[in-house]
């Protein structure tokens, strides 16, 4: 499938939500590698680089992870209580949620899950030197048509996590994602606004420009129909 034109910077950030549903189309390796080299120009401490990006394209493993998945889902599910439950969810939580349900029945769908890793130990901040990468890898995603989100639901049995995947015990696992041409539309994203989250010089202090702007932000700026 042929990415459209580079939605640009500011557009692709203002618009990169969790996507969770994906159509039935394969990842041409060259995207696939776009993506991940786009990945580790992220920095990391002392530029150690120790991540590791496993490319899980397997039907069997996929099987496996979409069971644990399962598990994961009905542990988190539990906090919410039954369906009508969920149904009685503000509508933005509510979709949000369904989406995580319907990737969780459908991990083995989805054409590409990239497990991220680094060294265990490593860092003084764990995941502070694999998270920026993720981040690139997600919006490098986004710009060339994909959608996926990180998806952590069937990371629950780190043992035979890393058995099935002969992951060394001095390697950490930080996140699972799903990739794929998504079957839901990309952004843009709900956020707080900068003013309520952003402070000035004190913390509590209100940030008096940020007062000024749209609760929404800027994104009128960037977004552009594509
Ligand atoms: C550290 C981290 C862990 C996450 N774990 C999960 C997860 O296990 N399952 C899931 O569906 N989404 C997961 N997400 C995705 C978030 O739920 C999502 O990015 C957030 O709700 C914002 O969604 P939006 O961009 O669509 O507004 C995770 C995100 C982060 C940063």
């Amino acid at each position: 499938m042929a990415a459209g034109p580079d939605p640009g910077f500011f557009q692709t950030i203002y618009t990169s939500r969790a996507l969770r549903r994906f159509k039935p189309l394969p990842v041409p390796d060259e995207v696939l590698f776009q993506v991940l080299d786009a990945a580790i120009r992220a920095p990391s401490g002392q530029n150690a680089q120790d991540w590791r990006f496993l490319i899980i394209t397997d039907p069997a493993t996929k099987s496996k992870l979409q069971e644990w998945a399962l598990e994961g889902w009905g542990h988190y599910r539990a906090r919410f209580g039954d369906d009508a439950a969920i149904d009685a969810l503000p509508r933005s939580q509510r979709l949000s949620l369904r989406s995580v349900e319907h990737l969780a029945h459908h991990l083995a769908e989805a054409p590409v899950l990239i497990l991220v890793l680094g060294l265990a130990g490593r860092h003084s901040t764990p995941g502070g030197s694999a998270f920026p990468a993720v981040q690139n890898l997600l919006l490098a995603a986004r710009a060339l048509g994909l959608g996926g989100s990180i998806f952590n639901l069937p990371l629950g049995r780190r043992e035979e996590l890393h058995e099935l995947l002969s992951i060394p015990a001095n390697n950490q696992v930080y996140c699972l994602i799903p990739l794929g041409y998504p079957a839901d539309r990309q952004g843009p994203v709900q956020r707080k606004p900068v003013a309520e989250v952003v402070f000035d010089n004190r913390f509590g202090e209100r940030w008096a420009f940020a007062e000024k702007q749209p609760p929404e932000g800027w994104q009128e700026r960037w977004l552009r129909p594509e």
